[in-house]
């Protein structure tokens, strides 16, 4: 074994972390096993390696809270039924990109989406772990055009750049999946893999009353799975932990679609809809929001996708939060991002105030510190 290169501050920071982590999963999961002699265990192991290997068990468990303890996330009722792949491994770029597809295949599950996390090798001290580059598994390219207008997704306009410049050819199209971009370290080049058809599935939108609809060429990806978050767990880093849950209806109706600096398609919608734009006073752009939502939910409910309304999430995360203190613990919340982009104030999210948000509460998904 070679000898651990972790500098002592940082060796000690971990050991006391991965001690709180012990503790909390014996706490909350108890069993046969002596929590002081699996504590025993792990700081041997740190003072050996410099790290420790969590056993399946821990590694469930620390995702699945990593998940509770999400400020932003109005979606978690659910958190005790993620789906947890223990990929800890593979670290060769083309076996986490077929991981990774195998990932959106199991997730998407023929539209009864699942949740799942697909946690990859974590960084070892001196031995930062491979990463991808995405922030989602899928996502649409943003192609500049020659005018200096931009053609699809801006938020997928850098990683499109990136993707080229690595050889990848765009389709040139308002829709075109991104290629997945997988690095194993800071000194490599990242290799680039297509996304195979069978692994991303997606819905056209059409509304319910209006036939034009449709033409609009408008579509959106069943499955939301971020994957430029790094799982830490006990003081270990799993920098690929990509995760996913079902989309909530606002998420690509009221911004993907809407936001001015994304597919901005209100005045379209606004303007097949024969509304006054004339005055912000006629509220055409609340108007369009709305049946662009409406549009989003109904494509889904037909394609037989699993997506949330506003509504019934916003009343399930109350749930979760009342479920959640007669076990004795907060909910945590960051308001600004639990209430809908519309009609907020028509939601119970809205009327309340929440748990403060602890930086350092832990497991925790975190933004990752560049490598
Ligand atoms: N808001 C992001 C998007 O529109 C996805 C974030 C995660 N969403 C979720 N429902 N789990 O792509």
């Amino acid at each position: 074994m070679p000898p651990a290169t972790t500098p002592d501050s940082a060796q000690a920071r971990l050991a006391a972390e991965a001690v709180a982590f012990v503790r909390q999963f014996h706490h909350e999961r108890p069993g046969p096993v002596d929590p002081e002699q699996r504590i025993r265990e792990v700081l041997a192991e740190i003072d050996r390696t410099g790290s420790y290997r969590h056993t399946p068990e821990e590694l469930a468990f620390g995702a699945r809270v990593a998940w509770r303890n999400s400020a932003r996330c109005i979606g978690r009722l659910y958190w005790r039924s993620l789906v947890v792949r223990d990929l800890r491994h593979v670290d060769s770029p083309d076996e986490i990109a077929e991981h990774c597809f195998e990932h959106l295949r199991t997730a998407g599950n023929g539209g009864r989406i699942r949740p799942v996390i697909s946690v990859f090798a974590p960084d070892l001290p001196g031995r930062p772990a491979p990463r991808v580059l995405n922030q989602q598994l899928v996502r649409y390219a943003g192609h500049r055009q020659p005018d200096g207008g931009l053609l699809g997704d801006p938020a997928g306009a850098q990683l499109a750049e990136q993707a080229r410049a690595l050889g990848w050819k765009g389709r040139d199209g308002r829709f075109d999946v991104l290629p997945l971009l997988v690095r194993s370290g800071p000194w490599a080049r990242p290799q680039w893999y297509e996304l195979p058809d069978d692994a991303v599935a997606e819905v056209r939108l059409s509304h319910p009353e209006h036939g034009w609809f449709a033409a609009l060429g408008l579509r959106w990806y069943t499955v939301p799975a971020i994957s430029d978050m790094a799982l830490e767990i006990g003081g270990v880093h799993y920098p690929t932990a990509p995760f996913n849950g079902w989309y909530m209806g606002t998420e690509i109706g009221a911004r993907n679609l809407a936001d001015a600096d994304r597919y901005d398609m209100l005045a379209v919608v606004a303007e097949r809809l024969g509304l006054d734009t004339s005055s912000e006073r006629t509220l055409w752009r609340d108007r369009a929001l709305v049946e662009l939502n409406v549009a989003v939910l109904h494509s889904f409910q037909e394609a037989g996708v699993t997506m949330a309304d506003h509504h019934t999430e916003s009343e399930r995360f109350l749930r979760h939060i009342a479920q959640e203190r007669r076990l004795g613990r907060p909910t945590p919340a960051d308001w600004s991002w639990i209430v809908p982009p519309v009609s907020g104030g028509l939601t119970p999210v809205y009327h309340r105030y929440y748990d403060p948000v602890d930086p350092e509460l832990r497991p925790a998904f975190l933004p990752r510190p560049p490598w």
